[in-house]
């Protein structure tokens, strides 16, 4: 490259290369993604997901609006750990000019990607323009992500989560996703629902097959992906690049080491026994506590604790014990209980 002065189509054209290489690095077909996840996948559930193997993962949606106005919270939740990296960081909202600014505030924590969220659809974001309404607002989504995609200037890749469109009467994922790919991102996430089906089933595995057979950037399909034979049953059907898992992490990290066995060969990895899942749920709430200490770790752990639990033996009283608890020995005393 050097001495070669390169006209600048070719010059972008170079970048975006490079940016697709970077892409395929994270993305695999043999392992899934932790889905960004907020209020849920913080700093604790994304080391324990990264160290059972997820390929990649995603800070919790941050308001660049927030950080372009200086909101300390905002700022806290970019924070990374090098036991999750590769972690991207997820911005969302729908004032193109905070884009630049929350970007240069995110590249300040070293993230793997930086995500645009065009498909959160509760009512404080998607109803105030942000999240899945850019589905509905393209024109305002393409300057979105070329402010980003500018920001950023190549040094990590950028890519997009969208859903399959705003409701069953405006699917237009296909739409979006070729806006994305011609403004520079470097893959697609596709949740394969629309905003009003919000988590409801079924998941539409068609759109995302459209999108992924519209544009040449790898895609990443999301929707009830649980367990092996769903994200070998996601890949098939879409013939995706990666799959994304959002609530079939909750409570059990583990499912990214039985995806990886099941795409690999189709080994069917035994579920964790009591001991396992006890020990992993200490592990979580004592993370949780060491990063955001005791006091709102345990507020966070309740529900962390209650989907542990789910399912185990004697779980169901124990859970709605686990629900109020506020110290961690409370918590270990719950433990012992299960296991005795
Ligand atoms: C509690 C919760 C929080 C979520 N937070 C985010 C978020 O911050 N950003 C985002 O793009 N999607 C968010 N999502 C959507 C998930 O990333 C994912 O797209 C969705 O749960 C579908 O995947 P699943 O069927 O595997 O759960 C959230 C979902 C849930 C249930």
């Amino acid at each position: 490259m050097h001495g070669v002065k390169l006209a600048k189509s070719s010059f972008i054209c170079y970048n975006i290369n490079m940016m697709h290489n970077n892409s395929l690095n994270l993305i695999t077909k043999s392992r899934a993604v932790l889905a960004p996840l907020a209020g849920v996948a913080d700093r604790a559930m994304r080391e324990l997901c990264m160290e059972a193997g997820a390929a990649y993962c995603c800070s919790e949606m941050i308001s660049a609006m927030g950080i372009y106005c200086g909101d300390r919270k905002s700022a806290q939740l970019m924070a990374l750990n090098k036991a999750e990296q590769p972690c991207g960081i997820q911005l969302f909202g729908k004032e193109p000019h905070t884009f630049p600014c929350a970007v240069e505030a995110a590249m300040r924590n070293n993230p793997a990607f930086i995500d645009i969220n065009m498909g959160c659809p509760a009512h404080k974001v998607a109803g105030h323009g942000s999240g899945a309404a850019l589905m509905k607002t393209p024109e305002l989504a393409r300057a979105i992500i070329e402010e980003t995609v500018n920001a950023v200037a190549g040094t990590v890749p950028v890519s997009v989560k969208i859903r399959v469109g705003w409701d069953e009467y405006s699917i237009n994922c296909v739409e979006i996703a070729k806006i994305a790919e011609a403004a520079g991102v470097s893959w697609i996430t596709v949740h394969g629902r629309t905003r009003k089906q919000m988590y409801a089933p079924p998941v539409d595995h068609d759109s995302i097959r459209a999108v992924k057979q519209a544009v040449r950037i790898p895609v990443v399909a999301n929707g009830d992906v649980v367990d092996g034979p769903s994200a070998r049953h996601m890949l098939d059907v879409t013939g995706c690049d990666g799959i994304m898992v959002g609530r079939g992490a909750m409570g059990a990290p583990w499912v990214f080491k039985r995806i990886a066995a099941y795409l690999h060969d189709g080994t069917v990895l035994p579920e964790p026994t009591p001991d396992e899942r006890t020990a992993m749920m200490l592990r979580h709430v004592q993370l949780l506590c060491e990063y955001k200490s005791e006091r709102h770790g345990m507020r966070e752990a309740r529900k962390h604790a209650a989907w542990y639990l789910k399912g185990m033996r004697g779980g169901a009283a124990l859970r709605q014990r686990a629900v109020t608890i506020t110290s961690y020995a409370e918590l270990e005393e719950i433990a012992k209980e299960l296991l005795s």
